[in-house]
């Protein structure tokens, strides 16, 4: 593990919020891997809980289900220090799950654009919400209609258009370090 500056001084939570595909999960596991921060992915979390897909849950329960699974996890990732929190696309949309990252750390907004965020996930089928729906169309509208709740979520903006984990992750720490 790189080491280049364990816990940058920090003991909240950092959250990282944004659409499907705007590069979460990757920026988590480089702040893990270069600043020794607990790291929690939680889609993976709440399918290994679950002992199921996503898929299946939205198919069986349906989404309001995993809604409240989302909000009573970042309920318990409360008792934890120093952990990076790679939330579901779709969490900053509920206002409880929001009050409840403030409490905890800062928000940390990852914007990118539709196009970007096709290329990034059109091969993958785990997310029902862009299953018959994985258009640049189709992105750009749910994007359009969550961005007043990400945005009045977040306390920083971070573009990941064209650069690299490193260079996030250097914005990410200079601003909320
Ligand atoms: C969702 C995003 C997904 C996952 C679920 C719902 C959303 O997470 O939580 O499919 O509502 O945007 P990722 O953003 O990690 O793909």
């Amino acid at each position: 593990m790189g080491n280049r500056n364990i816990n940058a001084g920090t003991n909240h939570h950092i959250y990282l919020i944004g659409f499907m595909g705007s590069g979460k999960s990757t920026i988590a596991g480089y702040l893990h891997r270069e600043y020794g921060m607990e790291q929690v992915e939680m889609d993976e979390q709440i399918v290994m809980e679950e002992g199921r897909s996503i898929g299946d849950i939205f198919a069986r329960e349906g989404e309001e289900y995993f809604r409240t699974l989302e909000t009573e996890l970042l309920k318990r990732l409360q008792e934890k220090e120093n952990v990076v929190v790679s939330c579901g696309g779709g969490t900053a949309m509920r206002e409880c799950n929001v009050e409840e990252m403030k409490r905890k750390g800062k928000i940390v907004l990852l914007s990118a654009s539709p196009e970007t965020v096709y290329e990034r996930v059109r091969v993958s089928h785990d997310r029902p919400l862009l299953e018959g729906n994985m258009n640049v169309e189709y992105i750009k509208e749910l994007m359009d209609a969550r961005r007043p709740k990400y945005e009045a979520a977040a306390d920083i903006i971070v573009s990941t258009d064209g650069r690299s984990a490193e260079e996030i992750c250097r914005e990410i720490m200079e601003q909320v370090g």
